[in-house]
């Protein structure tokens, strides 16, 4: 039980990070919830005090904006809530050839599974170093291990969060510090439906799984500091058998598996 300890999760309206903010509450850790819609957050916020007796700030802005991750930090520093678990979980993804992609879609998109992701850690990371405590939980994907021909631009930014996460997390061993890097694969959320994937043979394979059970796989990952998390054994098997595999097969396959079926 850690009453005086703080998670901020981003993307915590919906989908694993509501499931992620649940636990956390459960186990008496106080929050911040960021995401864009503010109505959400408000009733989230109210259930989980109630329920949970926690305490709950929102803050609601959009993380594919320049300079929101600093926006965040001040408001932070200005009300002195103190970061311990940060939870670097909003993303979303778009279904469909590059060459017929929105541009300014894939701006937000590098912006914010990528760029603010970046930021956020590099802004809340001195705290957590000096005091020598600190959990840090980025969201990338079973995306990140392959090309995603048909989601090429999402599948490249998760290659980007999982390689990142690895690579700080080497670098902060021994600092009291920890940073996991939850792998999911098909997960029953929001995301397929902004994405336009709910046709997409992936999605409608027996392998989706539940938001609550990645949420709670990826939480106990993170107190362990676990390096990276995949959960379910599907998703497992499939990253391991991609190690074996010439690349020009893993493209093919993961262009076949991405077509609508
Ligand atoms: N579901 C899957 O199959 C799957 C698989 C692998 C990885 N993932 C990853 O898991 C993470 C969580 O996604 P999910 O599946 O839980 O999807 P989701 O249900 O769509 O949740 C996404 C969350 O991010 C917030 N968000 C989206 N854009 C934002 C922005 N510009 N600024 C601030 N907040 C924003 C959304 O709230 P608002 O719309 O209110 O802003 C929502 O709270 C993502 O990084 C995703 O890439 C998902």
């Amino acid at each position: 039980m850690d009453r005086t300890l703080t998670a901020l999760i981003t993307g915590a309206s919906s989908g694993i990070g509501l499931e992620l903010a649940t636990i956390f509450a459960k186990n008496q850790t106080n929050l911040v919830l960021i995401s864009r819609n503010k109505s959400d957050l408000e009733k989230i916020k109210v259930t989980l005090e109630k329920v949970y007796d926690v305490n709950v700030y929102i803050y609601a802005c959009d993380l594919a904006k320049p300079d929101c991750a600093q926006q965040i930090y001040e408001v932070m520093s200005n009300e002195g809530i103190e970061i311990n678990y940060l939870i670097n979980n909003a993303g979303f993804g778009d279904y469909g050839e590059f060459i017929d992609s929105d541009a300014g879609k894939n701006y937000d998109m590098m912006m914010l599974n990528m760029v603010t992701l970046t930021e956020m850690t590099h802004l809340f990371l001195p705290a957590m170093k000096d005091h020598e405590f600190g959990r840090i939980l980025n969201v990338a994907s079973t995306a990140a291990f392959q090309p995603g021909p048909l989601m090429s631009v999402y599948y490249a930014t998760k290659a980007f969060v999982l390689s990142f996460s690895e690579g700080i997390s080497q670098e902060l061993q021994g600092s009291g510090v920890t940073v996991t890097v939850l792998c999911p694969g098909p997960t029953e959320t929001r995301f397929q439906k902004t994405a336009k994937l709910e046709s997409s043979k992936l999605f409608n394979s027996v392998n989706v799984m539940d938001a609550q059970i990645v949420a709670q796989a990826g939480y106990e990952a993170m107190q362990d500091g676990q390096v990276i998390l995949i959960p379910g054994f599907v998703n497992n098997a499939f990253t391991i058998l991609l190690r074996f595999l010439p690349r020009f097969i893993v493209r093919k396959m993961v262009f076949n598996l991405q077509k609508k079926a």
